[in-house]
């Protein structure tokens, strides 16, 4: 028998947009491996705030430490899409996220550079998006649930702050691939967010 080949799922988009929900169901119901690859950027950042050097600190990478919820705060966000403007940074992570979005069996990969850069030959792509109010309105209310109160003003301030700041580098600048499914989530159930990604994935696995 064949190995299976590789089925890449690329979903890129701005910040609190629903990827991972929609990465993690897409993930589910076709059977692929999932990376969320903000946190990679997010673990650097982490180590940045600690005092080490970004570029050491995407070289060293410890994949294992990628579990850590200190990686899920505003301040490791930030820190994260400071050091992802970096391009030795970018190209110090390449390798780990190409591998993994081209292992056999399949992918899916949720980020801001997956179909642009990572990987342009992914079978299927997808920008998920919304305005930066809901966005940030979604983001609140996971804060408040995790016990964390921080004005909406500042959790908006912030998802601005980011948005701008990944559309605007030179380095792999947020945008939609070519040929992306672009997915606005702004008046979506996550329900129906959910079912329009897999509806479009499913049609281009039977293809
Ligand atoms: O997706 P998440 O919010 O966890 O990403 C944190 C930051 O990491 C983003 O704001 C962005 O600057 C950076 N990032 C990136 N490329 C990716 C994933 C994340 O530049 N593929």
């Amino acid at each position: 028998m064949n190995p299976p080949q590789p089925f890449t799922v690329a979903i890129d988009g701005p910040a609190a947009a629903g990827k991972g929900t929609i990465s993690r169901a897409v993930a589910e119901h076709f059977g692929l491996a999932h990376l969320d690859t903000g946190l990679l950027y997010r673990a650097v950042g982490a180590q940045v705030l600690d005092g080490v050097d970004p570029v050491a600190a995407a070289r060293t990478l410890d994949h294992a430490a990628l579990e850590n919820p200190r990686l899920r705060t505003a301040d490791v966000a930030q820190a994260a899409s400071k050091i992802a403007v970096i391009q030795e940074v970018r190209d110090a992570l390449f390798d780990f996220q190409r591998a993994f979005a081209r292992r056999a069996g399949g992918a899916v990969l949720d980020g801001r550079d997956i179909g642009t850069v990572i990987c342009p030959q992914a079978e299927a792509k997808l920008f998920v998006t919304a305005s930066a109010p809901v966005r940030a309105a979604r983001r609140w209310k996971e804060l408040q649930a995790r016990g964390d109160h921080s004005p909406f003003e500042d959790v908006l301030a912030d998802v601005e702050a980011r948005d701008a700041r990944d559309s605007a580098r030179a380095a792999a600048p947020l945008r939609a691939a070519e040929g992306a499914l672009v997915l606005d989530t702004s008046e979506l159930t996550i329900k129906a967010a959910v079912s329009a990604a897999v509806d479009y994935v499913a049609a281009l696995r039977a293809a």
